[in-house]
């Protein structure tokens, strides 16, 4: 038997306004020594037989406060971890902790960080180097049970850190690391609210006007050339979802003063992160993105008397990592 790994994976932002299902960014706190949020899942293997149960088993959770399931087959760290057992490695049986450090249903990518802890942590586990590709799509097996749908924009930036384009998971992950420009930070709120992005999604429109369409893939496409030019008035334009927002934005009370108050602090645009309720805010420097930050929870608190979480996130944030030590 080998010894168990521990892995991290961090929080994300997915949609990034106009790119919904498709673009997303790993978060990292600034200064921070510790650990950024996201999760850690240590794996250790087990003898096949033990337990009389299936292939992977999740002995403990924490940070959850009791609410996620420890049963394999409704755990997304579990799915995920299963998918890669079954598709690489059908004879070994592992087990599973999840140590949370991150909310529950608050748009910053909670499962997909579970998935992605859960599958870096196996593949180091039973020593296979899978490419990042094969990860990404065993970790979509637990993206899918926990949000009803087969979509990366959180898997690909926690696992592999950065900025990314998530162009297709069909027939395997198509992923493009797409460039940062230098001092861009994300100022990111949670108000103390969840949303279940199961139930989120499920309300969101199947078939769109053809004008939002084009609408939607222009300003994605331009978003990315603003990236790849360092263009922060091009981005500022692009950061406008024409599909998602307008549906969800009313599910989070106090959004629209909150997006002002980014808008008006100087940031160069603002929406939901993923389903939210949280809220991004792309600045130009820290010290910007810091005064944006707190314009949006004295917006929160002010206008709907709901308290805040902010989180000031540089980027290019690094992604998943194997730990040696304790963290
Ligand atoms: N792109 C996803 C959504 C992210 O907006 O539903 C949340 O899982």
């Amino acid at each position: 038997m080998t010894n168990p790994v521990r892995a991290f994976a961090p929080a994300s932002v997915s949609n990034m306004a106009c790119g919904f299902d498709i673009l997303g960014f790993a978060l990292q706190s600034e200064g921070d020594g510790h650990l950024s949020p996201g999760d850690l899942v240590t794996a250790s293997e087990r003898e096949p037989t033990a337990g009389g149960c299936g292939p992977v088993r999740v002995t403990a959770i924490t940070g959850d406060e009791g609410r996620l399931p420890l049963e394999a087959e409704r755990n997304t760290a579990a799915v995920a971890a299963k998918a890669l057992v079954d598709g690489e490695a059908p004879d070994a049986a592992v087990d599973l902790e999840i140590e949370k450090r991150m909310p529950l249903e608050s748009g910053l990518g909670s499962s997909a960080a579970s998935a992605v802890a859960a599958v870096v942590a196996v593949d180091a586990l039973l020593g296979l180097e899978l490419p990042a590709a094969a990860l990404l799509r065993y970790a979509v097996a637990g993206e899918v049970l926990a949000s009803g749908g087969a979509h990366a924009d959180n898997l690909a930036p926690s696992l592999l850190g950065g900025l990314v384009l998530v162009r297709s998971l069909d027939p395997e992950p198509d992923v493009i690391e797409l460039p940062v420009p230098e001092g861009l930070t994300c100022a990111l709120v949670r108000p103390h609210a969840e949303v279940n992005t199961k139930e989120s999604r499920a309300r969101l429109d199947r078939h769109l006007p053809l004008e939002r369409a084009v609408t939607q893939w222009g300003n994605a496409a331009a978003l990315v050339a603003a990236l790849y030019r360092s263009d922060l008035e091009l981005l500022s334009r692009a950061l406008v979802d024409v599909v998602a927002e307008p549906v969800r934005a009313p599910g989070v009370p106090g959004f629209h003063a909150a997006r002002a108050a980014a808008i008006d602090a100087g940031a160069l645009g603002c929406s939901l992160s993923g389903s939210g309720p949280a809220l991004f805010a792309l600045c130009d420097g820290r010290a910007r993105a810091r005064r944006v930050a707190a314009a949006m929870v004295a917006a929160f608190e002010s206008d709907v008397r709901v308290n805040c979480d902010q989180l000031v996130a540089p980027l290019p944030a690094p992604g998943a990592r194997v730990f040696n030590k304790e963290v």
